[in-house]
């Protein structure tokens, strides 16, 4: 599917988005090994959080409900059935990746697979822990899916995360709520902190030190009645999008806001972005609140080090607004990029360029001179969600209609993208 992109005359209304996916997958795949009923309201729409929903169906789950009002029937730690057929984890690393830690406990043998982009992606970053705590796991090439897990008592381990990672944080405390004893993962730095959060709201017993999480194992988890804030990474397109373009004055409804996610909004603001959070409330221990922004003389600045592990996904839209900012961006400590759904670093420059917007690849970063002007092209998602998404934004600075193409590749975080664009942008 091609999209074509007008430019913008202002961006302008209140909208309200999808729910986090992030917190969706948790939710999700606690509520199975939970006992008893989990209502979940406002779960992510995204492609990528009904792949977890699909395994967590074949995994002998009931599931009721299609859309974002869910109800996920738990059987408890251990309630889960060997699956019939292979389970499918689309494009979703955050599905693979999660789940795995709770095959790796389980007495029967499971096997994951993804799509193409999925099947390039490096999964030694669980296997390793993983095997540490007894299972035994198959990978294709001995680092990518399908993975082939074979279920162990597992034994609770201390975990020192070499890549920040909150998906692999989650793969191991997901495996140490089966494990004896108690699992200790420590964090290069502190990463989205969505599962510790969760797993308290479901009653573990889980104690967090800066960045050392200590979970007891074997917990009784009970299902509860959840609700999903919106999703930061999904509204970062549209902050963007109303700072780049003049004359816009946007709202974003029951946004999440959780500390560990919001660096976003630091950034922005550090640069001179007009963002006011009128008030702030708690569910579920995760922050959420309405976030306003107008468009903003912004100054430029640099990504790097532990800002950098803080604001991944939204790297590929604060390139985009990189050019249109005095100074530019600078982007650096993120070779983890090039293992994201493509390699962002060449999707996002290679997108910048057909747009005539200079940009220099580093190995572990980008560069985007600032005082630029974006052109009319015909961009390409590569099949990557946020890349379309964030091209979406650039083209609406553009001196005359883009093309997206693969546009449908915004429906694994966000399926509705298209149509809330066109109703804020004439
Ligand atoms: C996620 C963690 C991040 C992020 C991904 C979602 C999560 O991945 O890029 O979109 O929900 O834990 P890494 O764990 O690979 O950094």
């Amino acid at each position: 599917m091609q999209k074509k992109i007008s430019p913008a005359a202002a961006i302008t209304g209140s909208i309200a988005l999808p729910g986090d996916k992030s917190i969706s997958h948790r939710y999700a795949m606690i509520a199975a090994i939970a006992e008893g009923e989990t209502r979940i309201s406002n779960y992510s729409t995204g492609a990528d959080c009904h792949s977890t929903l699909g395994c967590v169906r074949a995994l002998g789950i009931e599931v009721e409900g299609a859309g974002t009002e869910l109800v996920i029937r738990g059987r408890g730690l251990d309630g889960l059935r060997a699956p019939a057929a292979d389970l499918d984890a689309g494009n979703s690393g955050s599905t693979i990746r999660m789940l795995s830690g709770i095959l790796a406990a389980q007495p029967f043998l499971s096997r994951i697979f993804g799509d193409e982009s999925l099947s390039r992606r490096p999964m030694q970053r669980i296997m390793k822990p993983l095997a540490e705590m007894g299972a035994k796991i198959a990978a294709r090439d001995g680092k990518f899916p399908p993975l082939t897990i074979e279920g162990a008592p597992l034994h609770a381990i201390e975990y020192a995360l070499p890549v920040p990672s909150a998906q692999v944080k989650t793969c191991v405390l997901f495996a140490g709520l089966f494990a004896d004893g108690e699992t200790v993962v420590v964090e290069p730095v502190r990463s989205r902190d969505h599962t510790e959060i969760a797993l308290r709201e479901f009653g573990a017993d889980l104690a967090v030190e800066r960045q050392r999480i200590t979970l007891a194992g074997r917990p009784k988890l009970i299902g509860r009645p959840l609700i999903v804030p919106s999703d930061l990474s999904s509204a970062a397109f549209f902050l963007v999008a109303a700072l780049l373009v003049p004359g816009s004055r946007l709202s974003i409804r029951n946004v999440g806001l959780n500390p560990t996610r919001s660096a976003l909004l630091d950034f922005l603001a550090g640069m001179g972005a007009k963002i006011r959070i009128p008030e702030l409330e708690s569910i579920n221990g995760e922050l959420s609140g309405e976030i306003q922004v107008e468009h903003s003389h912004l100054r430029g600045g640099t990504i790097s080090g532990a800002l950098t592990a803080a604001l991944i996904d939204e790297i590929p839209v604060l390139a985009v607004l990189g050019a249109a900012t005095e100074e530019g961006i600078t982007v650096r400590d993120a070779a983890e990029l090039r293992i994201k759904e493509t390699d962002r670093i060449q999707t996002v420059a290679g997108n910048l360029r057909r747009m005539g917007v200079q940009a220099e690849e580093l190995p572990d970063g980008l560069v985007v001179p600032g005082r630029q002007k974006f052109h009319a092209a015909e961009l390409d998602s590569y099949g990557d969600h946020r890349i379309a998404m964030a091209f979406a934004v650039a083209a609406l600075r553009a001196e005359g209609d883009s093309v997206i193409r693969e546009a449908e590749a915004a429906s694994v975080s966000f399926p509705e993208f298209w149509e809330t664009l066109g109703g804020i942008s004439g």
